[in-house]
């Protein structure tokens, strides 16, 4: 039996010794040490051994198949040794070719007229602040001197969603807010982006949802030269240093004297064109000194402190901007549009 054993030895070996491929190892593997195997055979006679002789050869034969082990298992290692070396070779980069571009996405025009936009008041020592879209009467008409019956709240069709509560038709609710929340606290020096709506019929100039900038200083002595200065300097940095303005008289119940904003047209430096129909100017937002009775409700003396606020329309400030025609285009998310704006 030892010599049967170490003669299948010698022969598994001699066979190892030619393989030259791994479905030729796995086959020696087989037939070696299957279940089906010459040693697997020859341990299964080993019932008819004597109790000497058993472990004897019971040694041997598990020397026999630990060498056969061996030489399978390192062959092995060197055929997955090479697979991997093959692989790697196969699969190497050229890092030196250009690579694809990845399609990148973009701020959207109004956000980023937004961000400008409060940059410059940032930068004029403005904080930015927010406030509900859904707002109560009271914010958005009682406490802004437009008392329920007021006519002028004709000036702005509103979504009701009660009686008492509204989507806010502009962003003046959050001056009444943060006077209120400061509780006489000076200075008052806000911005406030955020969206409005209104019920117009959409078009190219009208949108029953857009967006607005508050504006609101509230401190003693401000006075209507802070608010002129104030805008000169805004529209100057928004559109260029030759940019002019002038003010209008204007009517809103929150502000007392009010003025409407121009600036000189940027589109033909104030010479007269299509865009601004010839008169050179564009209006860009209203504006006004705080009405005594709104400063008085939200808890400062109109005797001690004045302020003055304005509020913008962001898509008709990005539209002379950038020359959009159609204030829908910012709504309709049309990559074409969009596009346009990666670089600028
Ligand atoms: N809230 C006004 C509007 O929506 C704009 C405005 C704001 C006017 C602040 C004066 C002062 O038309």
């Amino acid at each position: 039996m030892r010599d049967k054993l170490l003669a299948l030895k010698e022969e598994a070996l001699r066979e190892l010794g030619q393989v030259q491929t791994l479905p030729e190892l796995n086959d020696i593997r087989v037939k070696y040490m299957g279940k089906k195997g010459p040693l697997t055979e020859i341990l299964r006679g080993m019932g008819a051994l004597s109790a000497e002789e058993r472990p004897i050869i019971g040694q041997v034969a598990n020397d026999v198949r630990a060498a056969i082990e061996e030489v399978i298992n390192s062959k092995q290692a060197r055929f997955d040794k090479a697979e991997t070396e093959a692989r790697l070779a196969a699969e190497t980069i050229d890092v030196t070719l250009p690579g694809r571009p990845a399609p990148q996405g973009a701020v959207h025009p109004l956000s980023k007229v937004i961000q400008e936009i409060e940059d410059i008041f940032v930068g004029m020592g403005y904080t930015v602040e927010e406030g509900p879209e859904v707002e109560q009467d009271y914010y958005n008409f009682e406490a802004l001197n437009l008392p329920k019956n007021h006519p002028a709240r004709d000036m702005q069709d509103s979504f009701y969603i009660t009686d008492e509560v509204l989507m806010r038709t502009h962003t003046s609710p959050v001056q009444v807010r943060t006077m209120q929340r400061l509780k006489g606290g000076v200075p008052v020096k806000i911005i406030c982006p955020g969206k409005v709506y209104r019920r117009d019929d959409d078009d190219a100039t009208h949108s029953h949802q857009f967006t607005q900038i508050e504006g609101l200083v509230v401190d003693k002595h401000i006075r209507m030269s802070d608010l002129k200065g104030t805008l000169l300097q805004f529209v100057q940095e928004m559109f260029g240093k030759q940019t002019r303005i002038r003010m209008r008289p204007s009517f809103f119940p929150f502000t007392e004297p009010s003025a409407e904003v121009d600036v000189t047209c940027m589109m033909c430096s104030g010479s007269g064109c299509r865009v601004c129909k010839q008169t050179g100017w564009l209006e860009i937002l209203g504006s006004g000194m705080v009405h005594p009775r709104v400063l008085e409700m939200a808890g400062y003396d109109p005797q001690e402190y004045s302020g003055f606020a304005f509020g913008m329309g962001v898509e008709r400030i990005a539209m002379l901007k950038y020359g959009i025609d159609d204030i829908r285009h910012f709504y309709t998310n049309d990559l074409r549009f969009l596009k346009q704006f990666v670089h600028v």
